[in-house]
């Protein structure tokens, strides 16, 4: 073979199966759409690596003793586990060296933090987190997840709060990451939504499924099927018209773990009041907001009872509201329930 040919394996490789990081994936972008900037690519790229610092410590659990509880609560109550300090760390530290970022807001901290000393900042970004989601699956070894949001920093503000309560129609970016078999990383710019796996070996996140659309016709709903008696009549209406109809039931009990399966498999999403939360239990800012968005591009649709979810005003950043998303016509049929109930 003459040296200036490439063998034929690296060949395959680069005509039909290109690597693509999510940092040149992001480039790209910018390059294609002229709508983000470059400082937008190092504030993803700063999730990015906080998700690889927080993937290798859940890989390792037990063995680094970051299992178990801290028996401090949270600002809304619930128990720290040691991953929860552990994710909110990692991405606060990730987050405040990057130039753009001029907020940011965790489930982990009472109020948005301002990464500058004022309001002003020439800073473009908010960033939202749910640091570690599905706290209850760390010690069980289930999945669990990453949830962020990113918005555009309001600069006429007064406060932080300030800049931080948008509808979720003003996202520029949502996505999380899944630390399950895989770490998988589900992202949107606002074009469609990407999945990018990251591989160990060579410390990337890389490009796997591009345009991901949830299938429909897919008789499959999640939910916590315990509360039920609690649920509005509708939601119960649905779910008894499902049993009926042969349909199954899977719930993971973290919310990346379950609606990552509705991305890619279909079916309906449910977290609806309870006597509990009768604003149901889910935060609108940096869970159902973000799922929303990526469900949407993804061709599927996120309501919080009848209300489309990114069109809620909200008036708190730990605000709560109740969750119906998946494929347009699976939710359908629970929203119209809830309609004509
Ligand atoms: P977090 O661990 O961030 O507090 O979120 C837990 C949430 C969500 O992941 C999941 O869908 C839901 O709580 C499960 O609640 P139930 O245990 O009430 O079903
Ligand atoms: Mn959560
Ligand atoms: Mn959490």
């Amino acid at each position: 073979m003459p040296t200036n040919q490439l063998p034929t394996d690296s060949i395959r490789l680069i005509g039909n199966e290109n690597l693509t990081t999510i940092q040149s994936y992001l480039l790209a972008e910018d390059q294609r759409h002229a709508s983000e900037t470059e400082t937008f690519t190092w504030v993803l790229s700063a999730i990015s690596l906080a998700a690889k610092f927080i993937a290798a410590k859940v890989r390792r659990g037990a063995l680094v003793d970051v299992l178990g509880s801290m028996e401090t609560e949270n600002v809304q109550g619930e128990i720290q586990q040691r991953l929860d300090v552990i994710a909110n760390e990692a991405l606060l530290r990730c987050l405040g060296r990057r130039s753009g970022v001029a907020i940011v807001a965790s489930e982990e901290n009472e109020k948005p933090l301002l990464v500058e000393s004022n309001m002003n900042s020439e800073r473009p970004y908010v960033v939202l987190f749910d640091p570690l989601d599905g706290s209850s699956n760390i010690d069980v070894c289930g999945g669990i997840g990453t949830i962020f949001s990113i918005l555009r920093h309001d600069r006429r503000a007064d406060s932080p709060e300030g800049s931080v309560l948008q509808q979720g129609i003003h996202q520029c970016a949502a996505g999380y990451v899944l630390y399950g078999p895989q770490t998988t990383l589900v992202l949107t710019t606002g074009h469609g939504v990407q999945m990018f796996v990251l591989d160990p070996e060579v410390g990337q996140f890389l490009l796997v499924n591009e345009n991901i659309r949830i299938p429909e016709g897919t008789k499959s709903y999640s939910v916590n099927e315990a509360y039920t008696d609690s649920f509005p009549k509708p939601y119960q209406d649905y779910l008894k018209w499902a049993h009926g109809e042969g349909y199954s039931s899977r719930y993971a009990g973290a919310m990346v773990a379950d609606v990552h399966r509705i991305l890619l498999k279909g079916g309906v999403f449910l977290y609806p009041p309870t006597e509990k939360s009768p604003n149901g239990k889910l935060r609108l800012m940096y869970e159902a907001n973000p799922m929303a968005m990526i469900i949407e591009q993804a061709g599927g649709v996120a309501y919080a009872g009848t209300k489309r979810i990114l069109e809620i005003d909200p008036s708190a950043v730990h605000e709560r509201c109740s969750v119906v998303l998946g494929s347009k016509e699976e939710v359908e049929k629970v929203t119209s329930r809830l309609q004509h109930g």
